[in-house]
């Protein structure tokens, strides 16, 4: 498994460490002393590299900032045969996630045009396996499109890009003021937690510097005004979410490739939550999942192997429910397509 990950992986320094790790008897053994599901090369990597950033493995760090493999590959063996029980110690504590950065291209129009259909002037954002909520700044980030258009705040230090396929051009609609940001997760993080933050920046390798640099932009810009985290399972936990939502503001429910990791009968648990708070509100949800995965969103034909995502609109409006998939996205939103006719 180390050697395969080793190979796949982007990273030069990543692959020269996984390779290494693979190759040593001794390495692996330490590696078993964490439970089978948290022994995935991903996991012990972020945790060794966790302990560099916090200053517990000064060799791994020093071989990390002088991107040197063979250094790298060294201390990542001596860090692991020494501190075991730490590394361990954070895997089970610990999951990787994508911590994607750079979803607002996708969500800053769909979000607008939600409010678009729901006639609201105020929106209130619920993130749904938020992570660290990073969704949540969306009308706080600038944007723009290799079209040309620009929405968003261009003075923001966050910016983020997508290249336009097709030619249904992004509504410029500005999205409405947003008046209460929520983060729904089983384990959220809080970038103004330390502990949190150096993990979010060890689950990237050492040799991302741009992709660090979007992070520490994003994360710098959250804890300006951090969101309001609701730690539980999302369907027990909505309920007080949209409590958190002012009458007056339309409740926006985003999630950006998190129901894949919901079990197919809480997708739907999920979905009949939205349908329960729409009997007393309006009630939009914006998501950008996997082909299939969001439940009631068309997956226009499209197969699972074509490696895209569909971004879906769903407004409940009480009795009615007009679900939509009002694009496609590749990379995680770097590659959109928009296909909702918009007024
Ligand atoms: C792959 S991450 C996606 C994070 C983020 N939305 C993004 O786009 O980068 C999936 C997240 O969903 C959370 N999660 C999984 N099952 C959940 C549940 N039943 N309720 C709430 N959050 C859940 C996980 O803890 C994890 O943070």
């Amino acid at each position: 498994m180390y050697r395969h990950f080793g190979e796949a992986e982007s990273s030069p320094l990543y692959e020269r460490v996984a390779v290494a790790l693979s190759e040593s008897d001794e390495a692996l053994r330490a590696i078993e002393a964490a439970p089978a599901r948290k022994r995935h090369p991903a996991v012990i990597l972020a945790a060794l590299h966790d302990l560099a950033l916090g200053g517990r493995a000064p060799a791994l760090a020093a071989a990390y900032a002088a991107g040197d493999g063979d250094a790298a590959a060294r201390a990542a063996i001596d860090t692991l045969l020494r501190m075991t029980d730490s590394v361990v110690a954070i895997a089970v504590r610990r999951n990787t996630r994508t911590n994607e950065t750079g979803h607002c291209a996708v969500l800053y129009p769909a979000i607008a045009e939600a409010a678009r259909r729901a006639g609201a002037n105020a929106v209130g954002l619920i993130d749904v396996g938020c992570s660290a909520g990073l969704n949540l700044n969306v009308d706080r980030v600038g944007v723009t499109y290799s079209d040309g258009l620009s929405l968003g705040d261009p003075a923001s230090p966050v910016q983020q890009s997508a290249s336009i396929v097709g030619d249904r051009p992004i509504p410029t609609r500005a999205m409405p003021e947003v008046v209460a940001r929520v983060g729904v997760d089983l384990d959220p993080l809080d970038v103004t937690d330390p502990d949190d933050a150096r993990w979010m920046r060890a689950c990237l390798s050492p040799d991302q510097p741009e992709r660090a640099a979007a992070l520490e932009a994003e994360m710098a810009l959250a804890a300006t005004a951090p969101p309001l985290l609701l730690r539980g399972d999302a369907v027990e936990v909505l309920p007080d979410a949209f409590a958190r939502v002012p009458a007056d503001a339309l409740p926006v429910v985003i999630t950006t490739w998190a129901l894949s990791h919901f079990s197919l009968e809480s997708r739907l648990r999920f979905l009949h939550r939205l349908d329960e708070a729409a009997a007393g509100r309006v009630v939009a949800w914006v998501s950008a999942e996997g082909v299939g995965v969001a439940p009631a969103i068309p997956t226009l034909g499209d197969r699972r192997a074509f490696g895209h995502s569909t971004v879906g609109l769903a407004v409940f409006d009480r009795s009615t429910l007009r679900a939509e998939a009002i694009g496609r996205c590749w990379s995680q939103g770097r590659w959109l397509a928009w296909l909702a006719e918009s007024a």
